[in-house]
C-alpha cells in the first residue's frame, strides 16, 4: 500500500493483551527532540541513555536538559526550591549518554529514534540497531514527516515498530502523536500509548500518513507563509504579529519556522516534494532554500529568518 492511499485507523484497544513494561529507553539524537524526550522520560522515572555521534553534542544535550530542567521546577516547585534542586538531581540521575548505540540497546525497552529527517539515515541505523537489540525491544520514531512503514522495512521488527511523534519544546508541549503501521502489534502500539501517557503527554492516534496529523496541517501552513512573504504580501514581522493577534497562535510562522529548524521543514517539503510533485502545497520556497544552504537553520544555529542571541 502506498504512502498516500488509505489505511484503517488503528483505535485505542479495548483487549487484554499484556503490554510491554518499559524501564530503560535509548533515545538517538541529541538535539532539540531528542534532550526534550529524554527528559520527559527521564523526569517520569524512566532509565534513559542519550545516544549522539560525539561527546560534546552530548554534553551539550545534557546541559539544555538541566536548564530546561531548572525552567520547569521554577513554576513546579515555586515555593519548595530544595525540593526543586533535589527533583533536577534526581531526573539528572537517571539520565545517561553514550556514543555507542549498539551496546546501549542491547538493554533497552525501547529506543526513540529523533534523529535527522532523512530516510536513507533512519534506515541504515534501525537496520544496524535491529542486529544488536533483543527481540522484546520496540523501536520508535520521531520523524515528522517520513512513512513510518518505510523506516520499519529496514528491520526484521515490524510488528515491534511504531511511530511516537512528539513536539518541540518536548517539555511544555503535551501532544504524542502515536503511529501504527498496518504491521505494527496491537501489544506494541498499546505499549506506545501508555508510555506517552507514562510521560504525562496526551497520545492520538494517527494512520501512518504524510505528516500524521499536525504537520500535514502545520507545515503547509508555515510554507504558505513564506510564499506570502516571497510574493511581496506582508513583511515576516507583520505575519508573525498578525497570526499572533489575529489567529490566537502563540508564534507567528516565522517564529515557529525557527523555533522547529529551517533544515527540518526543507527536509519535510523535499520529501513529499518527491512523494507528490503535482501538489501546490508541497511546493519548495526560493526563500527556505537559500537560508538552509547559509548554514541560516533557525534558532538553534543562531539565525534563521530572524537572529537570536
Ligand atoms: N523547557 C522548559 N520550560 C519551558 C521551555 C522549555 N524548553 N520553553 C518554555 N518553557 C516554559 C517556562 O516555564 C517559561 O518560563 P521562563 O521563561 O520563565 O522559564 C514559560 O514556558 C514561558 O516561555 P516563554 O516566555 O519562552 O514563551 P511562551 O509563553 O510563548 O511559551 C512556548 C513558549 C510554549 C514554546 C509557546 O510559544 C508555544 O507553544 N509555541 C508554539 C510551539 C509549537 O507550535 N510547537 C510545535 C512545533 S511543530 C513540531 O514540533 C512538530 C514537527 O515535527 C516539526
Ligand atoms: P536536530 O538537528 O536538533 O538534532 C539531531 C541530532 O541527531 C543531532 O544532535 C545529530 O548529531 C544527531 N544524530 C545524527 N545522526 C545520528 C546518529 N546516527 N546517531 C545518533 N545521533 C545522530 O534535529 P531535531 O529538531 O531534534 O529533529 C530530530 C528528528 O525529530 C527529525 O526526524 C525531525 O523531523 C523530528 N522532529 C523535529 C521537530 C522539531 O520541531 N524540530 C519536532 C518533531 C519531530
Amino acid at each position: 500500500m502506498s504512502f498516500f492511499a488509505h489505511q484503517i485507523c488503528r483505535r485505542f484497544s479495548t483487549s487484554a493483551v499484556r503490554n510491554v513494561v518499559i524501564k530503560h529507553v535509548t533515545v538517538l539524537g541529541g538535539g532539540q527532540m531528542g534532550a526534550g524526550i529524554a527528559q520527559v522520560a527521564a523526569s517520569a522515572g524512566h532509565s534513559v541513555t542519550l545516544v549522539d555521534t560525539n561527546e560534546d553534542l552530548l554534553t551539550k544535550a545534557v546541559r539544555g536538559i538541566e536548564g530546561s530542567l531548572k525552567r520547569v521546577v521554577k513554576k513546579k516547585f515555586a515555593d519548595k526550591p530544595e525540593a526543586g534542586d533535589a527533583f533536577v538531581r534526581g531526573v539528572l540521575q537517571n539520565v545517561s549518554t553514550s556514543t555507542d548505540a549498539e551496546s546501549v540497546v542491547q538493554h533497552s525497552d525501547l529506543v526513540v529514534e529523533a534523529i535527522v529527517e532523512n530516510l536513507k539515515i533512519k534506515r541504515a541505523v534501525f537496520g544496524q540497531l535491529d542486529k544488536a537489540a533483543p527481540a522484546r525491544t520496540i523501536f520508535a520514531s520521531n520523524t515528522s514527516s517520513l512513512p513510518i512503514s518505510e523506516i520499519a522495512g529496514a528491520t526484521n521488527r515490524p510488528d515491534r515498530f511504531g511511530g511516537l511523534h512528539f513536539f518541540n519544546p518536548v517539555p511544555m508541549m503535551r501532544l504524542v502523536e502515536v503511529i501504527g503501521t498496518s504491521a505494527t502489534s496491537q501489544e506494541t502500539f498499546d505499549s506506545l500509548l501508555d508510555f506517552s501517557k507514562a510521560l504525562g503527554k496526551t497520545p492520538v492516534s494517527c494512520k501512518d500518513s504524510p505528516g500524521f496529523i499536525v504537520n500535514r496541517l502545520l507545515v503547509p501552513y508555515l510554507m504558505e507563509a513564506i510564499r506570502l512573504h516571497e510574493r511581496g504580501h506582508g513583511s515576516k514581522e507583520d505575519i508573525d504579529i498578525a497570526m499572533k493577534l489575529g489567529a490566537g497562535y502563540p508564534m507567528g510562522p516565522f517564529e515557529l519556522g525557527d523555533y522547529v529548524g529551517l533544515d527540518t521543514l526543507k527536509f519535510v517539503m523535499d520529501g513529499w516534494s518527491e512523494m507528490d510533485p503535482e501538489n501546490r502545497l508541497f511546493a519548495p520556497s526560493e526563500l527556505l532554500n537559500k537560508l538552509v544552504a547559509e548554514g541560516k537553520l533557525g534558532k538553534k544555529a543562531g539565525e534563521g529568518f530572524y537572529k537570536y542571541k
